[in-house]
């Protein structure tokens, strides 16, 4: 009973995170591609570079989860976790809405007046990603699904108060 309960538990996530990460998959195609521009619009291309990443890194973690077997997952959780680390320093001054320079992002003007809560919002996520690769190194798919399921709430949590809406096409 309890080992059906796990795995109701764990499709239950993953099938959350495959939306959420579906949710971004379907924006970015249309938000900051063929954008050519000065080093401040390359400083927003290779964050969102770096944001994908994770999010393809998270939806396969949580695909390994969903299948009962993260013995893989080593690898895709460090880059959740180097992500989450490097996120302070992937937003640096001037490369904001209105910068020069930068003709499209959805980085809102609050991350650089309310610095210390958006690098608050990046050490959540970076706490849970700690949980993410503890789980992958012991090989445990209970924590891993316990870990997976505080994600979303970190991804959201920052994007709902510094992330704009996507650009219209
Ligand atoms: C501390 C804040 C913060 C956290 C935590 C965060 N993001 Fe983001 N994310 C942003 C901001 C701000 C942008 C917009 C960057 C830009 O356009 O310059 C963004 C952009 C993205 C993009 C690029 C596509 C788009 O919508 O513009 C993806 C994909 C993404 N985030 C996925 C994730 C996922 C998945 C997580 C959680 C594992 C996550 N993010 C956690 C702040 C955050």
């Amino acid at each position: 009973m309890r080992g059906l309960l796990a795995v109701v538990v764990t499709a239950v996530v993953a099938a959350g995170i495959a939306w959420y990460v579906g949710v971004f998959d379907g924006k970015d195609k249309t938000t900051l591609a063929n954008v050519t521009s000065g080093s401040s619009q390359e400083a927003v291309n290779a964050r969102v570079d770096r944001m994908k990443a994770m999010a393809k890194a998270l939806s396969e973690v949580s695909k390994a989860a969903e299948a009962g077997d993260i013995s893989g997952t080593g690898e895709n959780a460090q880059t959740i976790l180097k992500t989450a680390n490097d996120i302070p320093s992937l937003f640096p001054a001037g490369t904001g809405p209105g910068d020069p320079g930068v003709t499209k992002t959805r980085a809102k003007a609050e991350i650089w007046s309310k610095t210390d809560e958006f690098n608050a919002d990046a050490k959540k996520l970076g706490d849970v990603a700690t949980k993410i690769v503890a789980a992958s190194g012991a090989n445990d798919t209970a924590a891993m699904t316990a870990a997976l399921g505080e994600v979303g709430p970190a991804c959201k949590g920052c994007h709902d108060t510094f992330r704009g809406p996507p650009p219209p096409e």
